[in-house]
């Protein structure tokens, strides 16, 4: 097989008489606006898996991407390459409809823990490879590592034992499995190139291919708190990802959903997982009523594409079931303990609860919360110590802010606004002033904003695309 030169190291092209392809050629193409072809792209994803892109070059090119935008081929290659850069899972042998449901990101966004294994019980399986803490959003593998003992890094053998034992196993990528989304994920996180509709499409479906789903169901965020805030961008984002997984061979929905304040009311690592445990064993907790709604609608919807179901509507009702009598919480115990998670934690969740420092923010003023800047009260949560500076970082499982107010809410000057759990107490000043930054307060109630605003299957996709490329 021919070699050509990436940047300074050397990738194989794919036959002998293949030109040569050069990263500052595909990094200056870029940046000038030229359209790049799939056997680039390909390049660009398999030089990234193998490292033997220098760093500062995928940068590059990542920033030159996030500016000019990808095309709908361009995103198309590049997921393709993506998801081809490493092993694929193969879900026959699970003899199940496989299934799964991936988030674009917010804060406090904790439906896996609820869907995957409620989705499970109804006779779906869920491979779901996850991801870590994405700029101002969490990772939900750092959430499950807080469980001590959690394993998110498995052979793709022992990722179908756990499968076929559980019917859910959540796992990260690994050097073997999607290696490109590791890296350039990580990458992404730190050259400030998350918010880009193309790149997120890659690399959410790249990971959700490669999984070999039969069934897809994608949350997709909008408003303070997500990545693309715009509506028109996060419903573009929706109809380009239920187009390019369709095409791809995938049943794919995509729900738009509201992330103008943090889902629930914990946000950070084992207080996400806490409120979760609570709701699996038929807790309410004040506060979480769209945490259960949009899990029941999301795993309604998974149960419905993975033909377990006529409609989503049956398929939230037996999700439902499954959430009250048990067996949901039943199967997430089970995933955890087949991976190393000790499940004695859940004995006392809030036992386990060991934060080095905390501090109540009493509401500064009266009034009614009539607006909150979602990506602000997200970084207050990482610079608690939930998330990272520095890739590679641990993070601290204890961190985090449970908020008890949501917007729309009145609330006393005084009152409990939040709690900051920190990994030291100097660690709390900043966030404290993040929070009293990111309020906006209002004499009247501000107007409610639905949790669900729209539904994309595959035709409304096509044809939200095709009127946005007749547009451009
Ligand atoms: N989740 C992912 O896996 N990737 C992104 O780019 C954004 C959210």
């Amino acid at each position: 097989m021919a070699k050509s030169k990436v940047g300074k190291k050397t990738v194989k092209a794919r036959s002998e008489n293949v030109a040569a392809i050069h990263m500052i050629d595909l990094i200056r193409k870029k940046r000038d606006g030229v359209e790049l072809d799939a056997r680039e792209l390909a390049c660009i994803a398999s030089g990234a898996a193998r490292e033997s892109i220098p760093a500062e070059q995928l940068a590059a090119w990542l920033m030159a991407a996030w500016i000019r935008g990808l095309s709908l081929q361009e995103t198309r290659a590049l997921t393709l390459a993506m998801r081809d850069s490493g092993e694929k899972f193969d879900p026959k042998p699970l003899r199940k409809t496989a299934v799964d449901k991936h988030s674009t990101g917010g804060v406090g966004d904790k439906t896996s823990f609820l869907v995957a294994p409620l989705a499970a019980a109804c006779g779906v399986a869920v491979p779901m490879i996850s991801g870590r803490a994405l700029g101002h959003t969490g990772g939900t593998l750092d959430k499950l590592e807080s469980i001590p003992g959690y394993r998110t890094e498995l052979t793709l053998a022992k990722f179908e034992r756990v499968l076929k034992r559980c019917g859910a196993s959540i796992v990260s990528q690994t050097p073997k499995l999607v290696p490109a989304d590791r890296v350039l994920y990580a990458l992404r996180d730190r050259t400030g190139t998350v918010e880009n509709s193309g790149l997120i499409c890659a690399s959410i479906l790249s990971k959700k291919l490669a999984a070999g789903l039969n069934a897809l169901v994608l949350d997709v965020k909008t408003g303070s708190g997500a990545f693309l805030k715009k509506r028109e961008d996060a419903e573009y984002l929706a109809a380009l990802m239920v187009a390019t997984a369709e095409a791809a061979g995938t049943r794919t929905a995509a729900l738009l959903t509201d992330m103008s304040q943090p889902l629930g009311r914990a946000a950070g690592n084992w207080i996400e997982i806490a409120e979760c445990v609570a709701l699996l064993r038929g807790e309410r907790p004040a506060g979480c009523e769209d945490l259960r709604e949009l899990s029941l609608q999301l795993a309604g919807w998974m149960i419905h594409l993975g033909g377990k179901a006529t409609t989503p509507a049956r398929g939230y009702q037996l999700a439902e079931a499954a959430l009250v009598d048990g067996t949901g919480l039943a199967r997430f115990l089970k995933m955890v303990d087949a991976q190393g998670g000790d499940i004695r934690v859940f004995d006392d969740p809030q036992k386990f609860h060991r934060p080095r420092a905390t501090r109540v923010v009493p509401a500064w003023t009266s009034g009614y919360v009539a607006a909150m800047d979602t990506t602000a009260l997200g970084w207050a949560v990482q610079r608690l110590g939930a998330g990272r500076e520095k890739a590679g970082e641990p993070v601290d499982p204890h961190a985090g802010i449970v908020f008890h107010v949501k917007r729309g809410e009145r609330v006393k000057r005084g009152a409990s606004f939040a709690t900051l759990y920190a990994t030291s107490a100097k660690l709390l000043d900043e966030p404290e002033h993040l929070i009293r930054d990111a309020i906006q307060w209002s004499a009247e109630a501000p107007p409610a904003v639905p949790l669900i605003s729209r539904v994309f299957t595959r035709s409304e996709a096509e044809s939200h695309l095709a009127a946005a490329t007749a547009r451009d």
